[in-house]
């Protein structure tokens, strides 16, 4: 028998009983939670109990989570498909000391992280100036990991914004530039090209037309310019000086990249001290990490409960619900981190998984959420497992008596998931209305909610750079452990690479400049709809 043998073994023989019932034990919730220098993640209102848990963490130490976690700190190659190491980490440990193939990495980290804050210093003061003067806004130009970090946490982090606007394009959609450059100055405007590779056509395309757009006005556009990239030798013919070229190393994911020069938006947007509290919420996750004994390891046991709810339950979703509006794009965000690591269906070894990998992930900010799709997590026939987080404090002291009404709608939620309404308490509330008969019966059942489903509560104090570093961490190992767990190397993503080459040929058959003879009769049909 394995661990996975036990657990479904487990799962199978306490399938029927309520999660509520577990609550008979007083000590369930703190017993339940993870308190962590002010976050706490409470995972009592799951079906996990005693045995459940001891076979999860058993499940974390067969697989060997903590020894692959030291060698990901330390710099090994546990990247194996594309040869690398794997040290987000080291951006937001700038004190650390960690060797990639016998080098010390840490001397260029720390001069690339000392020119970006000398570089937002400089345009947040207006020595760095446009054509026009002082910077007013600033354009970051990427997609994915060179896009939603920074994107998502301008979001959340625009009560510390002090510098000049940060705006992203990143969809080929030329109407997303359109509509952002509509509202802008090309005279005070810096423009960054974000990209790793410098090669996502996307993010080139796009940088060509915003080019153009500044050149209209501006004498030299990319004097206005600045880049983020691995690949320098790209940045250089593309015509920016290595003095507004801020580099990384392979070793530094997409996904995983906003720590770096990746963040130089968000960091000229919130200054580089408020930067520097995000990377040290981040360094504070990771020293938990590394330390704490498994089951008091707030990431290893968010995704124990990850496993348990999609290998063990069966669910093939989790729907991640901020009560908190600036952290609207935050399931965007962790869509691309946990979709683009853990949905592979091979593992590390190239075998064919044994169990499901990732799951869907997806949601949106709470209240609003309430008002569209809580309807199926409350009354659909499937379980939708539900993450929800909130503040203790918001931003804006003068409308505390709104933060309330969030706190309590995001309780509300959690409790209702976990109650329900049964159907004696909906026909009582029918009969008070004075239906009766069959009618009574017909309208209660509609009233009925099942209850017993699961959720977490991931609590902070308040939303600042430190706690968004921490819950992003969190994130991050949450997603590695999963990896792990399931045999997946959740750092390569070939998944997507055969959409790109697919669009790189059909662009000229749109253009008309080759046929679309060898492509499937659907596809033919819509390429002739769309040449007219
Ligand atoms: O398409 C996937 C991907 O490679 C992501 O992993 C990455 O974050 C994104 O594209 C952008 O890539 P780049 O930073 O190289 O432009």
């Amino acid at each position: 028998m394995t661990v996975w043998d036990d657990l479904r073994k487990h799962r199978k023989a306490t399938a029927d009983r309520p999660i509520l019932e577990l609550f008979e034990n007083d000590n369930r919730a703190p017993g339940f939670s993870v308190d962590l220098a002010g976050l706490l993640f409470d995972y009592s209102k799951t079906s996990i109990d005693e045995t459940a848990r001891d076979l999860l963490v058993k499940l974390a130490e067969t697989t060997g989570v903590a020894p692959r976690a030291e060698a990901m700190f330390t710099g090994e190659k546990i990247n194996e498909t594309e040869g690398r190491a794997v040290l987000h980490t080291a951006l937001r440990n700038l004190d650390g000391a960690v060797s990639v193939d016998g080098r010390d990495v840490m001397p260029d980290v720390r001069a690339v992280y000392e020119r970006m804050r000398s570089f937002a210093t400089d345009v947040r003061s207006g020595s760095f100036k446009g054509q026009g003067g002082k910077i007013t806004d600033v354009v970051n130009i990427g997609i994915g990991g060179s896009d939603l970090g920074p994107a998502m946490a301008a979001i959340a982090l625009s009560p510390y914004a002090d510098g000049p606007r940060a705006h992203f394009i990143s969809n080929v959609d030329g109407a997303q530039a359109h509509d952002v450059l509509a509202g802008l100055n090309p005279e005070t405007t810096l423009v960054i090209v974000a990209s790793k590779t410098f090669t996502t056509i996307e993010t080139m395309t796009n940088a060509e037309t915003v080019r153009k757009w500044m050149g209209e006005t501006v004498r030299t556009p990319t004097a206005q310019f600045a880049a983020v990239s691995t690949a320098l030798d790209k940045t250089e013919s593309y015509g920016i000086p290595a003095t507004r070229v801020f580099g990384f190393e392979d070793w530094v994911g997409g996904r995983y990249s906003m720590w770096g020069p990746i963040g130089l938006s968000l960091m000229i947007a919130i200054g580089p001290e408020n930067f520097a509290g995000f990377l040290a919420g981040g360094a504070a996750m990771d020293a938990h990490f590394r330390a704490a004994p498994l089951a008091q390891n707030m990431p290893v046991m968010l995704a124990l409960v990850g496993i348990w709810h999609n290998q063990i339950c069966d669910c093939a979703t989790r729907a991640v619900l901020p009560y908190e509006q600036r952290l609207s794009r935050l399931p965007a965000y962790l869509q691309q981190l946990e979709m683009e690591s853990n949905g592979k269906r091979v593992a590390m070894d190239g075998s064919d998984l044994v169990e499901n990998s990732g799951p869907v992930v997806w949601g949106e900010p709470g209240t609003n959420g309430q008002h569209a799709f809580y309807q199926l997590i409350h009354q659909g026939t499937r379980v939708v497992p539900c993450e929800f987080m909130l503040g203790r404090e918001g931003h804006e002291p003068d409308l505390a008596h709104q933060h309330r009404l969030l706190a309590a709608n995001c309780l509300a939620q959690s409790e209702a998931l976990l109650r329900g309404r049964d159907l004696e308490a909906a026909r009582a509330l029918m009969a008070a209305k004075g239906l009766k008969g069959k009618e009574l019966d017909r309208q209660a059942r509609h009233r009925v909610f099942p209850g017993n489903r699961p959720s977490t509560t991931l609590l902070y104090p308040k939303l600042t750079p430190f706690v968004l570093g921490q819950i992003v961490a969190l994130y991050e190992h949450r997603v590695f452990v999963e990896g792990v767990i399931l045999g997946i190397n959740s750092f390569d993503q070939w998944g997507v690479e055969l959409g790109k080459e697919l669009a790189l040929a059909l662009d000229p058959v749109l253009k008309g400049e080759a046929a679309a003879d060898d492509k499937d009769g659907s596809t033919r049909q819509l390429v002739a709809y769309l040449r007219g």
